[in-house]
């Protein structure tokens, strides 16, 4: 099938951290989009922010992606040309302690996405993957060719979304999917108007950083100062969201062309420690960021930095914002939004 209108395309999970600057980046590329989300994670101010910046109203239905007869109803009435499908629970901590809610959601979403496009004849979809299916890698960068292994319901939800879709595109050809693993995504639209929005104590470094040094929390903790890496911290590909949110429209770009199904790493080939991290947000900010130093959680891994060649090859596409970017971006978000949309 070739598309020859303004292709119009379904993001599930649409006002949650990554999906919003994905939406706006979507837009700007002239693609048509549809948002689907429950707020389960998310607020519905994002809708207000996003029709602020891109000065277009939003096309929004508030749903389940789990409710099969409501994304029936939302695929009978959008002509939908492609889904991202970003909709998921995503704490990897609380997955080992609700696997059942992770299955649920993560798989079980996916399935019920997966059938509304069937019955519609929409084959094309970009699922959210994570480094995380990589479990803890033999050597870096990593490549995505190496061994998969979750470690924990999360990441398993994750390798079963990918196996779904291959066995999709295995019983019949016209299933093009994309699966991104996408490694540690961080910073803010360059507004502060969107950004990353967490509930309760984030999961996530920059997030918690960035609430230090406002002063919301008294200090960082590091889990592990002995990890083998340059200076005893842990170490991560870091890519700025933005950067993300492009990696999503070129993967569209050629998900729309018919160029078959892929697999690819969005990263961006180098890693940074905590420290450094803590570092270079005390620069962007202009203000102290303490730790402490506790010992290792169970399950962390050392260092994780991807091998990004394949999309840059296969999609043109490369992560342009540094670190400095990345903490300068989140700062703004978060000094504008110091308690997040709540707040607002
Ligand atoms: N942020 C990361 O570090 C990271 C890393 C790798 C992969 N991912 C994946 O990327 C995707 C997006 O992550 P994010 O960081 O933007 O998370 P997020 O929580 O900000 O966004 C997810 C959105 O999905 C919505 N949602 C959840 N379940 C839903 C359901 N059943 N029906 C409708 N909406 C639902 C939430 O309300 C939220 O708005 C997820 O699939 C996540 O697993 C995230």
């Amino acid at each position: 099938m070739t598309v020859s209108h303004r292709p119009t395309i379904l993001l599930t999970g649409a006002t949650g951290y990554i999906a919003s600057h994905t939406w706006l980046a979507l837009q700007a590329a002239g693609f048509a989009v549809v948002g689907v989300d429950d707020f389960s994670n998310s607020s519905p101010v994002v809708l207000d922010r996003l029709a602020e910046l891109s000065g277009q109203t939003p096309v929004f239905e508030r749903a389940d992606v789990g409710d099969a007869p409501a994304m029936k109803a939302i695929l009978d009435r959008h002509r939908i040309d492609a889904v991202v499908h970003f909709a998921a629970f995503k704490a990897v901590g609380e997955s080992t302690l609700r696997p059942l809610a992770y299955y649920r959601n993560n798989v079980g979403g996916l399935l019920s996405v997966c059938q509304a496009m069937l019955d519609h004849d929409c084959r094309r979809m970009v699922f959210s993957s994570s480094a995380t299916v990589y479990g803890d890698p033999a050597r870096l960068p990593i490549r995505e060719d190496f061994p998969l292994a979750a470690t924990n319901p999360y990441g398993q939800t994750k390798l079963i979304g990918e196996a779904l879709l291959r066995d999709l595109g295995i019983a019949d050809p016209q299933w093009q999917t994309a699966c991104l693993r996408y490694f540690n995504p961080v910073g803010a639209h360059a507004s502060g108007r969107i950004g990353e929005d967490p509930r309760g104590t984030p999961n996530n470094l920059m997030p918690y950083v960035a609430q230090v040094a406002i002063g919301r929390r008294p200090r960082l903790s590091v889990f592990g100062r002995d990890w083998p890496t340059p200076d005893g911290t842990g170490v991560r590909d870091y890519i700025h969201v933005v950067d993300l949110a492009e990696g999503h429209v070129a993967a569209l770009r050629r998900l729309l062309d018919e160029r078959g199904s892929f697999t690819l790493n969005l990263g961006t080939g180098r890693g940074h420690s905590v420290l450094e991290v803590v570092r270079a947000y005390a620069a962007a900010s202009g203000r102290e960021v303490p730790v402490e130093f506790v010992p290792r959680r169970s399950g962390d891994i050392a260092a994780c930095w991807a091998d990004p060649t394949l999309a840059q090859t296969m999609l043109g596409w490369r992560a342009r914002h540094d670190l400095a970017r990345m903490c300068a971006d989140s700062w703004r978000w978060q000094t504008l939004n110091p308690n997040g949309f709540v707040g607002s």
